[in-house]
C-alpha cells in the first residue's frame, strides 16, 4: 500500500491518483476500547448528555465505541452502566429506574450506580452471586447541566477539571449542542485550529473583520495549544486566540468581535467538546457563555445554532452556501491523511495531530497524558481571548508586519504566563 498520495505533476493525471491505495491512520483515529487513540481519550472526562434529558427513563447512549445506559435514579444519582444486563444481556435502556439504581426488565436483577448488583430475585435465597459479581459502570459527574463520564482505568481517574472560563463573574453558562456529525472526531476537532477556514467558509456570516486573513501563529500552552490571529483594524491591532484544551475541548473568543475598541483579555463565547461516539460519529456539545454585553442575537454567532452546523437545509442550498458540517463531513467517514497536501496554513492542524500522537504515546508508554496544569487545585487557567491594542499602522509594510507579529507574540506571552487580567 502506498504511504502517501502520488504528487501529480501533469494535466489529466486522475488515472495515476486513482491507483493510490491509501488508508486512514488507525492509531490516531480509532476510539474503541484497547485502541491506542481510545486508551488516550479514556484518560479524560467527556460530556455525554444533558442532565435535563434524564427524567424517569434511562437513555441508551454510545460513547467511545461503547453502548451504555445512562440514568438518574430516584435519589438523584447518575448511573452509567454497560448496556447489556450481565444476566442474559437484555438492554438496560428497558430497565426500570428505582429509588436506588436500576432494575433489568427481564428477570429483575437490580444494579446500583457503581455497578454493584443489589438483587438477583430469581436466585436461591442463599446465592452469593450478587456479592461476588459486579456490572460494568463508569463514574459520572454533573456540572452546570452537562453530564460527564470518565471511562478510563479507575486508578488513573483525574479530578473533574473546572476551567476559569466556567466560573467567571457576570457570565452565565448554558449547555448547548448535542448534534452528531457522521465522521471521525479528529477531522471535527482539528477544524478549531484551522483559523484560515474562517476567512473563506465563514466570511458570509461572521463580522466583516473576519474576512481578513490574519497574521498567524500557533503556540503550545500548559493545556494544549492555541492559535494567535493578529489583524490590523484601523488604529488597532487585534489579537484573537482560540485554544485547544487537549484532547477535545476548544474555547473560542466571540465571533461578533469587530476589533474596533481596545480591550484586554475578553473571555470565550463558547466551550465545545467533540465527543467521539464511535470511530465515525462525533457529537459537538458544550457551553455557551453569556455576559451582559453580548449582542441580543448572540445565538446567531454560536456554533450549532448558527447555520451550516447540520444538514438541515436543502442540498442545493448547502452546495451554494456550505457550512462547517459540509466541509468536515464531506471529507469522508475518516479523513485519510496520506491523501492530503498540507500547506503553511495547516501548521495548527499538524500541531494538534502531533499533540494527540504524543498523548497516545504517553499512555502506551505508561505516562500520564493529563497535563499537570489540568490537575491544578481550584479553577484551571485557560487562554482563549480577544485583546485589542491601540497601535497606529506603520507606513513601511515590512515594519508593519513586524509590529503585528511582535504585538501578537507579546500579548500571547502575557496570556500564557497568566499576566492577564491585569
Ligand atoms: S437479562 Fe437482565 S435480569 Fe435477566
Ligand atoms: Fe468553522
Amino acid at each position: 500500500m502506498a504511504k502517501r498520495a502520488t504528487f501529480l505533476r501533469g494535466e489529466y493525471a486522475g488515472y495515476r491518483a486513482a491507483l493510490d491505495r491509501l488508508a486512514a491512520d488507525e492509531a490516531l483515529t480509532r476510539v474503541g476500547p484497547g485502541t491506542p487513540g481510545g486508551e488516550y481519550l479514556r484518560r479524560f472526562w467527556h460530556p455525554v448528555a444533558f442532565a435535563a434529558d434524564l427524567k424517569d427513563v434511562p437513555r441508551r447512549i454510545r460513547v467511545l465505541g461503547e453502548d451504555l445506559a445512562l440514568f438518574r435514579d430516584g435519589s438523584g444519582r447518575f448511573g452509567l452502566l454497560a448496556l447489556h444486563c450481565p444476566h442474559r444481556g437484555t438492554s438496560l435502556e428497558f430497565g426500570i429506574v428505582r429509588e436506588r439504581g436500576i432494575m433489568c426488565c427481564y428477570h429483575g436483577w437490580a444494579f446500583d450506580v457503581n455497578g454493584r448488583i443489589l438483587e438477583t430475585p430469581g436466585e436461591p435465597a442463599d446465592s452469593t452471586l450478587k456479592d461476588r459479581l459486579w456490572h460494568g459502570a463508569y463514574p459520572v459527574h454533573e456540572f452546570k447541566g452537562l453530564v460527564f463520564a470518565y471511562m478510563g482505568p479507575p486508578e488513573a481517574r483525574p479530578p473533574f477539571p473546572v476551567y476559569d472560563s466556567f466560573e467567571l463573574e457576570n457570565y452565565r453558562l448554558e449547555p448547548w449542542g448535542g448534534n452528531v456529525l457522521p465522521c471521525n472526531w479528529i477531522q471535527v476537532k482539528e477544524n478549531a485550529m484551522d483559523p484560515v477556514h474562517t476567512a473563506f467558509l465563514h466570511s458570509i456570516n461572521f463580522t466583516g473583520s473576519f474576512g481578513v486573513i490574519p497574521e498567524l501563529d500557533f503556540r503550545e500552552n500548559p493545556l494544549g495549544m492555541m492559535y494567535v490571529g493578529v489583524r490590523r483594524i484601523g488604529g488597532n491591532v487585534w489579537v484573537r486566540s482560540t485554544e485547544m484544551i487537549m484532547p477535545n475541548l476548544h474555547q473560542l473568543a466571540p465571533t461578533f468581535e469587530t476589533g474596533e475598541t481596545p480591550k484586554t483579555f475578553s473571555r470565550p463565547m463558547q466551550s465545545i467538546w467533540a465527543v467521539p461516539l464511535d470511530d465515525t460519529h462525533t457529537m459537538n456539545i458544550g457551553f455557551n457563555h453569556y455576559d451582559e454585553i453580548d449582542p441580543p442575537d448572540m445565538e446567531r454567532y454560536c456554533l450549532g445554532t448558527d447555520f451550516g452546523q447540520m444538514p438541515d437545509r436543502p442540498y442545493e442550498e448547502r452546495q451554494r452556501l456550505p457550512g462547517d458540517y459540509d466541509a468536515q463531513v464531506s471529507i469522508g467517514p475518516t479523513a485519510i491523511h496520506a491523501r492530503e497536501h498540507l500547506g503553511a496554513t495547516d501548521r495548527g492542524v499538524s500541531l494538534f495531530r502531533r499533540l494527540v500522537r504524543e498523548g497516545i504515546r504517553d499512555v502506551a508508554e505508561g505516562r500520564d497524558p493529563v497535563p499537570p496544569a489540568q490537575r491544578a487545585e481550584g479553577t484551571i487557567r485557560t487562554f482563549a481571548h480577544d485583546t485589542i491594542v491601540a497601535a497606529p499602522a506603520m507606513d513601511d509594510e515590512a515594519a508593519e508586519l513586524e509590529q503585528l507579529r511582535r504585538i501578537g507574540r507579546e500579548v500571547t506571552d502575557d496570556v500564557i504566563a497568566g499576566r492577564y487580567p491585569r
